[in-house]
C-alpha cells in the first residue's frame, strides 16, 4: 500500500514473533513442505519476495541455494541482514521487481500483503527464467474471508469459524501479539486466474497439515482451512 499498512510499526514484534524457528504455522506446517519442493531440485538461484526477517533466505542458503531477499520494509531487511551478513537483501516491492533470470521465485505468505496483485504476479513471473519454478505458500482465502477475529463461540459454547462475503476481494487490519498490518482477502479464483494468465503450469498443490506443536494448536490448523502451497512452471 502507498499508505501504511503497518509493517513499520509492527516489524520489533513481528521479529520477536517469529524467533528462530519461525510462528506455529511456519514451523509446524510450512516449513517441511515448502523445504521438501526444493531440496535435491538443482535450483541454484531464488528470489524471495516479501522476505521479511529472512527465514526462508536462510533456510534456502542452507540447502545449497544462493537466495535474493526482496521487501520492502527496512527493519525487516536490517534485521535480516544482521543475521546474514553474507545474504543478499534488498529493499523493494514485489509489483517493481525488474526482469530477472531465478531458477525459483518464492512467495511465502507475502501474496496477502500485497495491495497490487494483478502487476505483482505478472512481475513475479517474469523474474522466472524459462522453466523456472514459482513456489507459492499463502493462506487460503476461505481462512482470510473470516472476520479479523475468526472463530466464534456458538449458543451451545462450541466454538467455529465464520466466513463471509467470499467473492469480494478486500484490504482489513489484522492484529495479534503487537503486529498490527493490512492483509488482503481476494477469493481463489482470483489466484489461480492470474497465474493461469501467465501461462503457468500447475505442477503440486497441497493444503498440508500441523505436524506437531501445542495439541490445541494443532486441532484449530485442523479443523479450519489455514495454508495452501502450490507450484507452477513457467513454460520453457
Ligand atoms: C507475512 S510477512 C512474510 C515474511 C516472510 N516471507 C516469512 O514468511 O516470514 C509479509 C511480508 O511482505 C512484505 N510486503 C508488504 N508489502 C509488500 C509488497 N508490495 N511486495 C513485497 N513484499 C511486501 C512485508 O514487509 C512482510 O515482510
Amino acid at each position: 500500500m502507498t499508505e501504511d499498512d503497518g509493517w513499520n510499526s509492527s516489524a520489533e514484534a513481528w521479529i520477536t514473533e517469529q524467533g528462530e524457528e519461525g510462528d506455529y504455522g511456519r514451523r509446524f506446517v510450512l516449513d517441511a513442505p515448502m523445504i521438501a519442493r526444493i531440496e535435491g531440485r538443482g535450483f541454484r538461484t531464488a528470489l524471495d519476495i516479501g522476505c521479511g526477517e529472512g527465514r526462508f533466505c536462510r533456510i534456502m542458503r542452507g540447502l545449497g541455494i544462493a537466495p535474493t531477499g526482496i521487501d520492502p520494509t527496512e527493519s525487516l531487511l536490517a534485521r535480516a541482514r544482521a543475521l546474514d551478513p553474507k545474504g543478499d537483501y534488498r529493499a523493494g516491492r514485489a509489483e517493481t521487481i525488474g526482469q530477472e533470470t531465478y531458477d525459483l521465485v518464492v512467495s511465502y505468505l507475502s501474496l496477502i500483503d500485497i495491495p497490487d496483485i494483478d502487476t505483482a504476479i505478472p512481475k513475479m513471473v517474469e523474474a522466472l527464467k524459462p522453466g523456472g519454478t514459482l513456489l507459492v505458500a499463502n493462506l487460503t482465502s476461505f481462512n482470510t474471508a473470516g472476520p479479523a477475529e475468526g472463530w466464534r463461540r456458538g449458543p451451545d459454547g462450541e466454538p467455529f469459524f465464520t466466513i463471509d462475503h467470499y467473492m469480494e476481494d478486500r484490504a482489513r487490519w489484522v492484529g495479534w501479539r503487537g503486529i498490527r498490518i493490512v492483509n488482503w482477502h481476494r477469493p481463489l479464483s482470483r489466484y489461480m486466474s492470474l497465474f493461469l494468465g501467465q501461462g503457468l503450469i500447475l505442477r503440486h498443490f497441497d493444503e498440508p497439515l500441523p505436524q506437531g506443536g501445542a495439541p490445541d494448536k494443532a486441532d484449530r490448523y485442523r479443523r479450519v482451512p489455514y495454508f495452501h502451497i502450490m507450484e507452477w512452471q513457467k513454460p520453457g
